[in-house]
């Protein structure tokens, strides 16, 4: 086991959702009652608490059970885990879609089906951690572009001609706010013979054409796009998104798919009736956006560096972990939950507030950001 140095210690809090308003009620370590509003979860459209996904969970709890007590290729398969893969095939316009109980999870089955030992990977340097197990476990040789330099990308696609290579990005950085230009690496990928996988887990419901994710449209090179129902979904579970051939040589060859318990089915529930609901309100996205952009003015405005992209993640970098924690605390003492992100999560140095922009907040919560970061 590693030592970890005592700074660098993380604990547990435990909040109560206050389902009138993204208020979250905790307890700090000495007791006292917190009730904050919301700028850390990643529930960007405020559906974990909408009546609809509630009572669809609710409707298939009743009928269908708490659990799928098997797998998917024993006894775990339920008819609304087909109904949820038929809907986002038609959604995002892909063959076949494969439900997964977690994001982490399907990223390794994505990972292991597209690469193996004589695989070259070439990844962004800040693709999130579940990637670089799946990277890992696949023995795959890992070469790393800065984030989102795509010159540097074609160098590395040039060194690794004639080589089985696998291109992997996030369209929605989630430590970052910031999104590549994915039709610009799937060019490249088609240029130079390489495979690509995206994670859209933080784009889809926000970003790309009513909320559909960055990768819409956009096929050949790419072959799996990995999504979570963790977010913008507000339910849990995920899916891989491929063609028919790849998505059936997941189910015939994938560990993590075959070996673990189906999704929840008022998880599959609840992630179709967030479907319904962003099909339905196909400007949620781009009000979102519009919202951030706001957001991101004023905190520049400030003096702050602006906070790159577009989507609902604003990284303020403050630096030290001490002067991040700080920040902090004193938005908490305003009644805001921003919180600080620090090493090994981030790079060393680069500590940062991760403000996170969302559908249903107080009206204020802006005005008070703004008085409580104050001026850089
Ligand atoms: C970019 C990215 N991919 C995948 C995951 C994993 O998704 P899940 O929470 O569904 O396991 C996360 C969640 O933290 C993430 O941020």
């Amino acid at each position: 086991m590693h030592n970890i140095p005592l700074d660098r210690i993380r604990r547990i809090r435990v909040w109560e959702h206050n389902h009138e308003n993204g208020i979250l009620n905790g307890t700090t370590e000495d007791k006292r009652k917190l009730s904050l509003i919301d700028l850390a979860s990643n529930d960007y459209l405020g559906l974990s608490r909408n009546p609809r996904l509630i009572k669809s969970a609710n409707v298939s709890m009743s009928s269908q059970g708490v659990g799928s007590g098997g797998s998917h290729l024993i006894t775990g398969s339920r008819p609304i885990h087909q109904e949820l893969e038929n809907a986002l095939c038609q959604w995002l316009g892909r063959e076949h879609v494969l439900l997964f109980p977690s994001g982490f999870q399907a990223n390794l089955a994505a990972i292991l089906s597209l690469a193996d030992r004589k695989t070259i990977v070439i990844a962004d340097k800040l693709i999130h951690h579940s990637l670089l197990v799946g990277i890992k476990a696949s023995g795959a040789k890992l070469k790393r572009y800065a984030h989102n330099d795509l010159n540097e990308l074609e160098k590395l696609l040039t060194l690794s001609k004639n080589q089985s290579s696998l291109v992997i990005t996030e369209s929605l950085f989630s430590m970052e706010g910031t999104s590549p230009n994915i039709q610009k690496i799937s060019n490249l990928c088609s240029k130079f013979g390489a495979d690509l996988l995206v994670d859209e887990a933080h784009a889809l419901g926000v970003l790309g054409s009513e909320g559909r994710g960055l990768c819409y449209g956009i096929s050949g090179p790419l072959k799996i796009v990995s999504g979570t129902f963790g977010k913008a979904f507000g339910s849990g579970g995920a899916f891989l998104a491929s063609n028919s051939s790849i998505g059936n040589h997941l189910i015939q060859t994938s560990g993590a798919y075959r070996y673990t318990t189906a999704l929840a089915p008022p998880l599959a529930a609840a992630a179709l009736e967030a479907l319904e609901l962003i099909k339905s309100n196909p400007s949620w996205g781009n009000e979102l956006q519009k919202k951030a952009l706001k957001w991101r003015q004023r905190i520049a405005s400030k003096g702050w560096t602006y906070p790159p992209g577009d989507g609902p993640i604003l990284s303020v970098v403050i630096g030290t972990d001490k002067q991040c924690l700080a920040y902090q605390k004193q938005l908490e003492e305003s009644g805001l939950l921003v919180v600080a992100i620090r090493p090994p999560t981030v790079p060393e140095g680069t500590s940062r507030l991760r403000i996170i922009v969302r559908k249903n907040l107080p009206e204020n919560s802006l005005e008070k950001l703004i008085a409580s970061l104050g001026s850089k």
